[in-house]
């Protein structure tokens, strides 16, 4: 095996392991109700679609199925993968841990909901009513097929494209290695999603630009506070054990959701300072006389959100971690350093910066230059309003 297949080889590993990281109900409750409190018809009506979801581990359907009524959902779908890794160890129904203690290997399929209601009499419709409401109903249960390219319940294949087409709004957490890919078929089929994804995906030249022109956003959980998965018990290295559960959760602090859905927290304004307040009382701006300015750009440089000045018209470069404060009401994002900046080999001579990649730079004052991190441009929005979210 040569060094780059090899390479290659653990590339693929790395990235089939972040596959596997299964949400926390919680997490997906707290990120969902929080489009209530901004429009409780948010989800009224809608056909949901979790289509990274073995329907029996997946705490997605666990959680919309849960709450069918109080959501008002019209439907919800879930399809599972033929090539799922899941262990067998985040089973919701019993009769996939029935048998010899191996659970059989999950066949593709999709589960199709579309009415919850009080199946056992208890006078509550909840998630043993949807346990019952599967037991009775072996029709809610559709095997999907694979296709030439895709395997059953792969999200490309014919058969699930299908069900995406008939979907209002998709959610789930999807394979990390195949993000761009899933987000361009969301685009594709103008699908409204709550899903998540990595951090570092901003910043990636398919995904940046819907970020810039307003197609899709950060949800309404904080960035940085990191998220907690379940991880199969084959993982050696976890964050700790849940004390009711039992299952390995691991931390991932760079996990974030995307969303077109709109919500209160996009249009919480930043309260800011002006240039001159900054300039005196900001730690890292005390003692200069002026914001600096980018060589290679007609821009200045705000290496916090916290110090974006109110009063200034012009161009401003923020770190990549702005954007979880973006109020596309308040600023407009112009681009960023990886595709704004003049190359330095206009601006300067050779050898009094490093090159690689395209970056900002910052003169010292004594000929040479320095290498910023990467950037977002935005700037003020005084006046024409942002593109309003779909709906
Ligand atoms: C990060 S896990 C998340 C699982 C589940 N959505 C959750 O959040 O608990 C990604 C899931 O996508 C499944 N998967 C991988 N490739 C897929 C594909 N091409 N189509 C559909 N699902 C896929 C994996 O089997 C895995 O269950």
């Amino acid at each position: 095996m040569t060094r780059n297949s090899l390479n290659r080889g653990l590339g693929a590993a790395r990235a089939a392991k972040k596959d596997e990281f299964y949400t926390q109900y919680d997490d997906i409750q707290k990120e969902v109700e929080a489009y209530l409190e901004f429009d409780p018809d948010t989800f009224r009506g809608q056909v949901v679609y979790c289509n990274c979801d073995d329907p029996f581990e997946s705490n997605f359907f666990k959680y919309f199925a849960a709450n069918f009524n109080t959501l008002g959902l019209k439907k919800l779908v879930t399809t599972s993968y033929d090539g799922s890794p899941i262990a067998g160890q985040l089973t919701l129904f019993p009769e996939y841990s029935e048998g010899n203690g191996k659970r059989k290997k999950p066949k593709a399929l999709a589960v199709i909901i579309d009415h919850v209601k009080d199946e056992d009499g208890d006078g509550a419709a909840n998630i043993d009513d949807v346990k019952l409401f599967l037991k009775r109903n072996k029709a809610a249960r559709i095997p999907l097929k694979g296709d030439d390219k895709y395997g059953g319940g792969d999200f490309r294949s014919a058969d699930c494209v299908e069900l995406l087409k008939q979907a209002d709004i998709v959610v789930t957490n999807p394979p990390f290695s195949l993000f761009r890919e899933y987000v361009a078929q969301l685009v594709e089929h103008s699908k409204r999603f709550l899903i998540i994804g990595n951090t570092n995906s901003i910043t990636y030249k398919d995904i940046f630009p819907l970020i810039k022109d307003n197609w899709m956003w950060l949800g309404c959980t904080n960035f940085n506070v990191g998220m907690f998965f379940e991880v199969p018990d084959h993982w050696g290295h976890f964050h700790h054990i849940d004390r009711e559960t039992g299952k390995k959760i691991a931390r991932v602090s760079s996990s974030c959701w995307y969303t077109n859905i709109d919500h209160g927290r996009r249009h919480q304004p930043l309260s800011l300072m002006t240039m001159a307040e900054n300039l005196k009382f900001s730690k890292n701006l005390r003692g200069k006389a002026t914001y600096d300015r980018y060589a290679n750009y007609d821009g200045i440089e705000v290496g916090n959100y916290k110090e974006i000045p109110s009063d200034y018209d012009g161009s401003m470069g923020v770190p990549i971690t702005f954007i979880d404060k973006y109020n596309p009401d308040q600023f407009e994002i112009l681009g960023s350093s990886m595709n704004l900046g003049v190359p330095m080999s206009q601006v300067a001579q050779k050898g009094s910066y490093l090159p690689g990649g395209p970056r900002f730079y910052i003169a010292n004052g004594d000929g040479s230059y320095r290498r910023m991190y990467d950037r977002i441009v935005i700037r003020h929005r005084r006046t024409r309003p942002a593109r309003k979210a779909t709906k």
